[in-house]
């Protein structure tokens, strides 16, 4: 059955205890895994028909794009931005059918190694999109969402709005609580109505009748 899914079930009951402690080490000490060749050349790809397009265009990131619908999205609603949608999977960026709007490119690519990438090339966004992304909800998988990853402090360098969405409030608030310890400011969140949803997750969980969760901060802002 489609509209059936259930929000993410967790023994977590608020923002994770060792979540500022985390962040602290991943601020302190530097992430310095080694970027993989494939997504190097996966990175030069996404630049280059970025530059064909015109890279005076302003650049939107989708990130964990999933089958891409929602990056065709942005790209309609922004015709005069470049859109690039990520994924790692390519089975997922193989669904779309049909011709991509012009100011889009979709990209298999591992985020841990695309986001240094953008940094390293002094790349700055105008929107960055993490929408849905997974929830990672037991206790033990903090370091597996996004904000409790080390990669985490590239994110606000790259700048931009940035925008996290989740059926999950844990997650947004935690979000949201990274984001500010980062930026030492404080960072709001908030439930809000998808009148017209954004991506095949955000239609499921609507569908589904759930609260749905967002973070939202403009990092160019002081
Ligand atoms: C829950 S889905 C959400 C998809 C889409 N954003 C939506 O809202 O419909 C999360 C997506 O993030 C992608 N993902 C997770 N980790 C990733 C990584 N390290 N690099 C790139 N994509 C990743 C997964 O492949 C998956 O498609």
């Amino acid at each position: 059955m489609y509209a059936n899914s259930t929000v993410p079930h967790s023994a977590q009951t608020g923002i994770h205890d060792r979540l500022g402690e985390l962040l602290d080490r991943h601020l302190r000490e530097p992430f310095r895994k080694p970027v993989l060749d494939y997504n190097r050349a996966a990175f030069t790809q996404s630049m280059a028909a970025w530059a064909a397009c015109g890279s005076e265009r302003p650049l939107i990131l989708d990130t964990g794009c999933g089958t891409g619908a929602s990056s065709i999205g942005l790209a309609l609603r922004h015709p005069d931005s470049f859109v690039i949608g990520v994924d790692q999977s390519s089975d997922r960026l193989a669904t779309v059918k049909g011709e991509l709007p012009a100011n889009l490119y979709l990209v298999r690519v591992d985020l841990v190694d695309y986001w240094r990438l953008l940094r390293d090339a002094q790349i700055r966004l105008a929107r960055h999109y993490l929408l849905y992304p997974n929830p990672w909800p037991k206790i033990g998988h903090l370091s597996r969402r996004w904000h409790g990853h080390a990669v985490f402090p590239v994110l606000p360098v790259l700048g931009g709005i940035i925008e996290c969405r989740s059926n999950w409030q844990i997650y947004v608030e935690e979000f949201a609580f990274a984001l500010g310890r980062v930026l030492g400011r404080e960072v709001p969140w908030g439930s809000f109505v998808a009148d017209e949803p954004v991506s095949p997750f955000e239609r499921k969980y609507r569908d589904s009748g759930q609260a749905l969760y967002r973070c939202v901060v403009d990092l160019d802002e002081q």
